[in-house]
């Protein structure tokens, strides 16, 4: 069962998480660090297929504020969680899922401490305005947020992939997902202005200028379906399956006519989700054609069929993300639109003409809807 949920907007800078630091702990912080959300314009559920993505980070982020301790604890203080602050002793409180918000940062500790980084205790100050648990990677946000001020308060730096890899492994163990790597990898290399293309097998990246005439318009349904209580891991086990039934490494391996000729063998909702994967990974290359042609019309289409593949072979999609991909169809201006993330609710995004996001916002009602400027990956500021 989803929850109306809906974040608030905060304005974020250095200067203003600075002061707020120190009037908290008594002192300035060492290092301030952003993280942005993201969105993904097309390729759900295929990177753990070992497939193709393409994600934007936005311009919404998480901030850390950090200063170092001269113990090895964690004191936690989140903006958006009420205020709530915690002291976590990441050596005595171990691991596992809780089902709390230091889950993340308590997880980065660990498996940055597991990796042999120096990671010392830290006083940390958390605030977002990425809404909360909504498809649009606040949890990679604050994963990769509180890593890079961690490493940041122990002078030392890791490179791209290798930081992403230790966020996911802290959202497997310590969060209880069985991501894949797309939005750690989004929200730590993006480029500003850029869609990333990302292969998820190589994680070789192709950043893919967005044409400027291209809005990317987010609509937030508000109804939330925590990833971790299974119906994720279910997904992923599925793909799995289908890949062995099919004597395949990954799901990126199978071809449509392979697919086609094994319909017999395999269980048809494994063979839909099968099949939704290998459709979806040929739209994100033919996505990318169509930006770099500035042929916005078909990439709207591409993404519209994106959505209908996510709804009826995946099966993840919802009556309140349908209903907001089928208002948005008929807003003048408004190419394409579709699910973005895990599903289960949370977000669709749309790719729209310049000022259709108001017309949309007008259709649409109840839901939050909001523009994104492509951004930059996370920074220590
Ligand atoms: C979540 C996961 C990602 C990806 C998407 C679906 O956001 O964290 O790894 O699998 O769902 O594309």
């Amino acid at each position: 069962m989803g929850m109306v949920v809906h974040a608030p907007r905060r304005r974020l800078t250095r200067t203003a998480l600075a002061e707020r630091f120190s009037s908290r702990f008594g002192r300035p912080p060492a290092h301030v660090v952003r993280a942005p959300g993201r969105v993904n314009l097309i390729g759900d559920h295929t990177d753990y297929n070992d497939g193709f993505v393409l994600p934007i980070a936005i311009d919404r982020a998480t901030w850390v504020a950090a200063a170092p301790r001269a113990d090895r604890r964690l004191h936690l203080l989140s903006e958006q969680m009420s205020g709530e602050d915690i002291e976590v002793d990441p050596a005595v409180d171990g691991g596992g899922p809780r089902g709390h918000w230091s889950d993340y940062p308590r997880g980065v500790a660990c498996v940055l401490r597991a990796a042999s980084y120096p990671i010392g205790g830290a006083d940390l100050l958390v605030a977002s305005d990425v809404p909360v648990g909504g498809g649009l990677s606040s949890s990679a946000a604050l994963e990769v947020a509180t890593a890079l001020a961690l490493l940041a308060c122990a002078g030392t730096r890791v490179e791209p992939a290798t930081l992403a890899r230790l966020c996911q492994q802290a959202e497997h163990d310590f969060a209880g997902t069985p991501c894949g790597i797309m939005d750690q990898l989004a929200v730590v290399a993006a480029r500003a202005g850029h869609a990333m293309l990302l292969d998820c097998r190589s994680l070789a990246i192709r950043h893919v200028p967005l044409p400027e005439t291209a809005d990317v318009v987010v609509c937030d349904s508000g109804v939330r379906h925590a990833l971790a209580d299974g119906a994720y891991a279910r997904c992923r086990e599925d793909c799995a399956e289908a890949a062995r039934m099919l004597g395949v490494t990954a799901l990126r391996d199978v071809t449509a006519a392979h697919l086609d000729a094994e319909l017999d063998r395999l269980p048809p909702p494994l063979w839909r989700r099968a099949r939704h994967v290998v459709s979806e990974n040929a739209r994100v290359l033919e996505l990318v054609e169509a930006l770099a042609r500035d042929d916005l019309e078909r990439a709207g289409r591409v993404m519209t069929a994106s959505h209908a593949s996510l709804r009826d072979d995946f099966a993840v999609s919802g009556p309140e993300i349908d209903r907001l991909v089928v208002l948005a169809a008929a807003v003048p201006g408004v190419h394409g639109s579709r699910l973005t993330g895990g599903g289960f609710g949370g977000c669709t995004v749309s790719l729209a003409a310049p000022d259709a996001a108001v017309l949309l916002a007008e259709r649409v009602g109840t839901a939050s809807v909001f523009r994104c400027t492509p951004a930059a990956g996370a920074q220590v500021t």
